[in-house]
């Protein structure tokens, strides 16, 4: 008998056995020598609740939220990915479906395997866009464009990518789209059937939000290679402040670690400062995010509001972060784990452990709602 899916690591252990590797390699690594990734984690697990007793615990605690001027049932969502297509076909709509359920947020990636029209529609109340500022502002006006007419009104504007970070994984697994098989990728592809055949069904994953603007019927390859373009264009705080006349719906900014640069996204007009490190797969000397995330609430007004992702594989990391000063947190790998070894009903499984196991922390340190978090 298979092993009971409990926990985060154990949908990352079941997805590592049912993915190829350099898809697996894909999601799971990070840059350099993954230390950013680890100090994300661990400055989780380092960080300890204090437990309180005697509150009323009876009723379940309420965990819901306000964050960027509307009330959410949850306080956590779905982080923006790339490609998440590796993790099993169809998995940006998974995502976007199981999100909509929860009333939780989720972050349709500019390099996304499936339209951001699409997302919108399967993800009609949560769903939010996160964009990349490319090379050509053609581009990038069109892809704001399309996130309007599709009916977004949150735009999630990703900084930390000047240039794209060196991940050692991918270039040791000769990782490129379209994958180019060699002996070792068959290998894998042998290894895992079910993937390898539901892929080829559906068509390799590719980047299907820049289709647009390739030659028409351009490869897999063509595309890459307009996305490596459309994620590491000029990014500086004047094409910021141009995104912020042009865009009226709430405006974030994604990628923020230092105290000085959130306090400029605030003045920029951000309705609110994303604390992360790319989940490590930028710079591999960053801190951890949950530490970032402390200095900059304590730099800041309180009333900026703060969301933050990196490293959170828990409920109580949520509640950790939640007290740090977080308004809201974001989760990107375990809802991919959770496709890898569920398929579709892997994040709705997966909303539904955080959300357990964070009343759990509420009811064991005393909390009956997050409006108390951090006072
Ligand atoms: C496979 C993968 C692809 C990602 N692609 C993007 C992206 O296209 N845009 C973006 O803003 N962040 C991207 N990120 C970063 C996530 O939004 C998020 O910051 C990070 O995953 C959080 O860390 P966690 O995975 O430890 O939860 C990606 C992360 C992963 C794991």
């Amino acid at each position: 008998m298979s092993r009971p899916l409990i926990s985060v690591e154990d949908l990352r252990r079941r997805a590592k056995a049912r993915m190829p590797r350099f898809a697996f390699d894909y999601i799971d690594g990070g840059a350099g020598r993954e230390m950013a990734l680890q100090r994300s984690e661990a400055a989780f697990r380092e960080t300890c609740l204090t437990p309180r007793v005697l509150v009323n615990s009876v009723t379940p605690a309420d965990l819901g939220t306000r964050f960027l001027g509307r009330d959410w049932a949850l306080p956590f969502g779905i982080a923006p990915m790339g490609l998440p297509g590796l993790a099993w076909p169809g998995a940006d709509l998974m995502m976007a479906r199981a999100a909509e359920a929860a009333g939780a947020p989720m972050v349709a990636a500019t390099p996304g395997t499936a339209r951001l029209e699409a997302v919108r529609h399967a993800a009609p109340t949560v769903s939010m866009f996160q964009l990349y500022v490319g090379a050509s502002p053609e581009i990038t006006e069109d892809l704001i464009a399309r996130a309007e007419r599709a009916g977004y009104d949150t735009l999630i504007v990703t900084a930390d990518v000047p240039r794209p970070g060196k991940r050692l994984r991918d270039l040791r697994n000769g990782f490129s789209l379209p994958l180019r098989p060699g002996p070792r990728m068959l290998a894998e592809l042998a290894r895992c059937p079910a993937w390898s055949l539901a892929t080829a069904r559906h068509g390799s994953p590719s980047l299907i939000n820049l289709a647009d603007y390739a030659e028409p019927g351009a490869s897999a390859s063509g595309l890459a290679a307009l996305m490596a373009r459309q994620s590491s264009g000029r990014l500086d705080w004047q094409v910021f402040a141009e995104i912020r006349k042009r865009w009226s719906g709430k405006l974030v900014l994604k990628g923020v670690m230092a105290a000085e640069d959130a306090l400029r996204a605030h003045e920029a007009g951000a309705d609110a400062v994303w604390i992360s490190s790319h989940g490590g797969r930028q710079l591999d000397a960053a801190p951890a995010t949950l530490t970032a995330l402390r200095q900059i609430r304590a730099a800041l007004p309180s009333d900026i509001p703060l969301a933050m992702d990196g490293g959170v594989r828990n409920g109580e990391d949520i509640l950790k972060a939640l007290e740090a000063g977080a308004d809201f947190v974001f989760i990107g790998r375990p809802f991919l784990y959770a496709i890898g070894a569920m398929r579709a009903a892997g994040p709705a499984a997966l909303f539904e452990m955080f959300a357990a196991e964070l009343e759990a922390a509420m009811a064991l340190t005393g909390r009956r709602s997050l409006a108390l978090t951090g006072a």
